[in-house]
């Protein structure tokens, strides 16, 4: 046999530069994706989405603004630009090109029925534009054009994934073997951030400040935000999700953050107080997070070297995206082209 290594499966996923990323981003996404790439196993892909963003009005020097912020907070997590695919979405013409192309392949009632779509449009009932509709489309080719095996989302990007896995069956039926077929990926830690000030719900930058730790919040805000998070009026520290949700909430945070299981941390608290759980929980995400906002200082005052890691992704991005999209026009008879 050779020696030759087998191929990397390829993950992809992105993020929007829609402002703040929160705790729940960098348990959720963030540092799994570091993971994934210290794990070697991967070849991965990441783009800033600033195309999908267009869906809602933008101000376009903060949109401007935020692509460069995003992709410094990804670079501040430790992901590597060496080792990772990092770029802008709008900087890769392909994925435009393709999702014209997939629209073709999709049907106005697939996408009239996304949940997404049906929330999006009742909140913006000013402007029901068609990209909103065809969002899920964009994002199928995002994923397609790199013939991406794994795609990391959360459970509320599902739907969004399976009219991307229905989309390149429907198209490999007909032209033979397309585009990969891609499937979620869901780390192996499944912890939920939940809000600080209502723990029923999931933690999210929509919400109020004191709801959410920002990924770059200051020390001193982490520390008054823990503090003041809802609990209950028991006193005991114990893990139940249904009716201690605010405890068990912060015993997440600090299993996530400080690497011990939670049996070992309610054993520990037994008999003290939820000041002594809510500072600690703070000492660790203080911890994890400050080296985070240093290096993001560090990297965003440096403009010549992020548009650097943009153009470099760019051009590595592109290269793949080419491949696929040639395959594409050659399969469904568009005229051949030489440049
Ligand atoms: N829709 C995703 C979100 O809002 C962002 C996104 C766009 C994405 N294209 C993608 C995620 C492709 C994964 C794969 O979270």
């Amino acid at each position: 046999m050779t020696d030759i290594p087998a191929k990397k499966k390829r993950i992809f996923s992105g993020v929007q530069p829609s402002g703040i990323l929160t705790l729940g981003n960098y348990i959720g996404a963030l540092r799994n994706f570091v993971a994934l790439q210290n794990s070697g196993e991967y070849d991965c892909i990441y783009p800033v989405m600033d195309l999908h963003a267009l869906t809602v009005r933008q101000d376009p020097p903060t949109l401007r603004r935020r692509c460069l912020e995003t992709m410094a907070v990804f670079i501040a997590c430790g992901l590597d630009p060496e080792k990772n695919i990092l770029f802008c979405q709008s900087h890769v013409p392909a994925h435009s090109e393709l999702s014209w192309i997939l629209s073709c392949f999709t049907y106005v009632g697939e996408l009239q029925r996304m949940t997404q779509f049906k929330d999006k449009s009742q909140r913006h009932a000013d402007n029901i534009n068609a990209g909103l509709l065809t969002y899920p489309v964009l994002m199928a080719a995002d994923i397609l054009l790199y013939q991406t095996d794994l795609v990391p989302i959360g459970a509320d990007q599902k739907q969004h994934l399976e009219i991307a896995r229905d989309i390149a069956i429907r198209m490999n039926n007909v032209y033979g073997e397309l585009f990969v077929v891609p499937d979620a990926y869901f780390g192996k830690t499944g912890t939920r951030v939940m809000s600080l000030t209502d723990p029923t719900r999931k933690m999210s930058k929509s919400d109020e400040p004191a709801s959410y730790i920002a990924i770059l919040d200051k020390p001193e805000d982490i520390r008054r935000k823990l503090r003041r998070a809802v609990t209950d009026s028991e006193g005991e520290v114990r893990y139940d999700r249904e009716s201690k949700p605010g405890v068990t909430n912060l015993l997440d945070i600090l299993s996530a953050m400080g690497g011990e299981d939670k049996e070992a941390l309610v054993t520990r608290f037994a008999g003290k107080g939820y000041g002594a759980l809510k500072d600690e929980t703070a000492d660790a995400v203080i911890a994890a997070l400050t080296p985070v906002r240093e290096k993001y200082d560090q990297v965003l005052a440096d403009k010549a070297y992020l548009e650097g890691v943009l153009r470099s992704g760019a051009e590595r991005a592109a290269v793949l995206a080419e491949k696929t999209l040639r395959k594409v026009h050659k399969k469904l008879g568009l005229a051949p082209y030489k440049l």
